[in-house]
């Protein structure tokens, strides 16, 4: 039988009595699974938290802000800013395949997580925001044969080297529980309630090369979309959804002139287990809106289309 307050209670209690007086790392993304950790960390142990909040400039607009805003600021919580986005766009340049762009990402922000973490030698415990489904599936992967069409790179995956016991307070939680949590412990709906947002960011929203002038004009036309769809209250309806940037020229006319700029792509679905989604049937003037807006606010994108392929055949994100 669940009941909240006492669940919370527990909760806090269990991580004090895992980790008595130790130091305890965290990554933080700013998505719910680790902000729910962050958050019932802090209340459980306060200053023998130290997060790590690595921008790798794949993500949303004023991502950063708002992680140290919430958690930083308000809640007081140590965060740790680290912004690694010339490292990994760096590294990225050149690099078109999206498998290879993953690993890239996967392996730079490791490489900066334990950076860190070789800062805070008194540190021995690693919290991580795994959840119950995210158990079941790993367990599922080593007995079945693990059937991966692409490889996810989370906050996970950090290596042993780190030397560190793991602190997994959500282990036995399904979604719905964790944002239940989430709420208990005094985090923002719009935190809480927040479409998935995958591991490597807009590295996989941005087809082919990744340059920083692409990432800058997705990250606008993306606000813009999520904006409306708020605004809208379809937010909430759809179960994902974002912006994609294809590094394509198109021809166009802005006044008294032609324009020949890139192309921006709106995703939106509906699905229960991200295995099978439908495409969202928005209302059009919606996307009339959404479209209006993106081509007259951000210069350098004079084209949106809406995806409306299903999964399967196409996956959610485009690469
Ligand atoms: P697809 O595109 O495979 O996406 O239909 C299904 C769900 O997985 C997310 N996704 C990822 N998440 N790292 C992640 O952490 C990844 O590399 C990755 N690729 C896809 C996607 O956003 C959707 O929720």
């Amino acid at each position: 039988d669940w009941n909240m307050p006492d669940y919370v209670t527990e909760a806090i209690e269990k991580v004090r009595a895992q980790v008595g007086k130790d130091e305890v790392i965290l990554g933080l993304s700013g998505g719910v699974d680790s902000s729910v950790v962050a958050a019932l960390l802090h209340k459980a142990i306060g200053d023998q938290l130290t997060c790590v909040f690595v921008d790798n400039g794949l993500l949303r607009l004023n991502e950063a802000e708002q992680v140290m805003q919430t958690f930083a600021r308000n809640l007081g919580v140590k965060v740790i800013h680290v912004d690694a986005s010339a490292q990994f766009m760096g590294h990225l340049a050149g690099v078109t395949d999206p498998e290879q762009k993953r690993r890239i990402i996967g392996r730079e922000f490791v490489e900066v997580f334990q950076a860190e973490a070789q800062k805070l030698p008194k540190a021995r415990w690693l919290a991580q925001g795994t959840i119950y489904p995210d158990v079941i599936e790993s367990a599922g992967a080593k007995t079945k044969k693990a059937h991966t069409i692409k490889s996810h790179h989370n906050v996970g995956g950090l290596p042993e080297t780190l030397n560190l016991k793991l602190c997994e307070p959500l282990r036995e939680l399904f979604k719905d529980e964790v944002r239940e949590l989430g709420i208990a412990l005094g985090l923002p709906h719009e935190m809480v309630y927040r479409h998935p947002f995958p591991g490597p960011g807009l590295g996989v929203r941005i087809l082919g090369e990744v340059k920083q002038e692409y990432a800058d004009l997705l990250r606008r036309a993306d606000a813009i979309f999520i904006d409306e769809l708020r605004a809208a209250d379809w937010y909430e309806k759809t179960s994902q959804a974002f912006a994609v940037f294809l590094p394509v020229k198109s021809v166009g006319v802005m006044g008294d002139g032609r324009t020949y700029d890139y192309v921006v792509a709106l995703r939106a679905v509906e699905t229960q287990d991200f295995m099978t989604a439908r495409w969202a049937q928005l209302p059009y003037e919606l996307l009339g809106r959404v479209a209006n807006r993106i081509v007259n606010e951000v210069r350098g994108i004079n084209r949106v289309t809406y995806d409306i392929t299903g999964k399967p055949p196409g996956t959610i994100e485009w690469e």
